[in-house]
């Protein structure tokens, strides 16, 4: 098993990526604090989690919220001991045009993803250069990279996930903590709302189909993993052939 003895903190968990995460990463071994603004959503997680004979940790929060962030981290090494695996992956993508984007959406989407991201690694990084070993993983986009339009903000806000990222990494290059990016592509998930399924093939990535949250997930293990180790600062993108 690939993460035996780890515990993992994926935030955003109660649904899609993040649940299928915190699944994979139960079935390598780890226990998982597992996060959602959503707090009924984290039954089923946790459910999925203990079937693998994994400690389950709810801890509702909105990633916007650095105090919250920070006390439910500092529970989760609490309970846990100590915490190996971050997925910063909590996200949310109502689409709208620019020209009516409002100041208030704009200011929401950078909160949840780059804020998020930026206070959940915050919260860890302490924990995790004291203990010379980390795995920081979050959950961009290929919007990042190729700007979707009708979300400008969205795209804006997982640009900035990566730039931070990469320089993050680079910062604690040396400490035992590495940081990389997933870039998913068109994954099939809650975030694509009420979309119909015939609309969603049509943007079908060139390899065929679309995204599964486990193809994610094994991208997340991959960089979590040993395996890993010597992988930081990069932008994996999952996508199908999508660029
Ligand atoms: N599905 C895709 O096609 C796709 C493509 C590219 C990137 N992504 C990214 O993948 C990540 C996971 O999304 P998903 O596709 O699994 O969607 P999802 O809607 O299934 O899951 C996202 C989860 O994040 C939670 N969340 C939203 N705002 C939060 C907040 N402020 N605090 C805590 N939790 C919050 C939601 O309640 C939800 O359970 C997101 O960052 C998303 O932007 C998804």
């Amino acid at each position: 098993m690939r993460l035996e003895d780890r515990n993992a903190l994926v935030t955003g968990a109660g649904s899609g990526i993040g649940q299928a995460m915190a699944e994979l990463f139960a079935k390598e071994g780890a226990n998982v604090a597992i996060n959602d603004i959503e707090a009924d959503r984290l039954a089923e997680t946790a459910r999925l989690v203990e079937a693998e004979g994994r400690k389950a940790l709810p801890l509702p929060f909105d990633v916007t919220d650095f105090a919250a962030v920070r006390d439910a981290t500092a529970h989760a090494i609490e309970e846990l001991g100590h915490i190996d695996v971050l997925c910063a992956n909590a996200g949310i993508a109502p689409t709208v045009d620019f020209v009516d984007m409002s100041e208030d959406a704009w200011d929401r989407m950078i909160k949840v993803h780059l804020y998020g991201a930026f206070y959940c690694c915050k919260a860890v990084v302490d924990h995790m250069i004291e203990r010379g070993h980390g795995r920081i993983i979050i959950t961009a986009s290929m919007s990042a990279i190729n700007g979707d339009i009708h979300l400008t903000h969205y795209s804006a806000a997982k640009a900035g996930q990566v730039g931070m990222a990469r320089a993050l990494a680079r910062e604690l290059c040396g400490t035992g903590v590495t940081v990389n990016v997933i870039a998913p592509g068109l994954t099939k998930t809650n975030i694509l709302g009420e979309v119909d399924d015939e609309v969603i093939q049509k943007y079908a990535p060139p390899i065929g189909r679309i995204g599964q949250p486990y193809d994610q997930a094994y991208a997340a293990l991959y960089l979590a993993s040993e395996e890993g180790s010597f992988v930081t600062g990069h932008t994996l993108q999952v996508n199908g052939g999508a660029f």
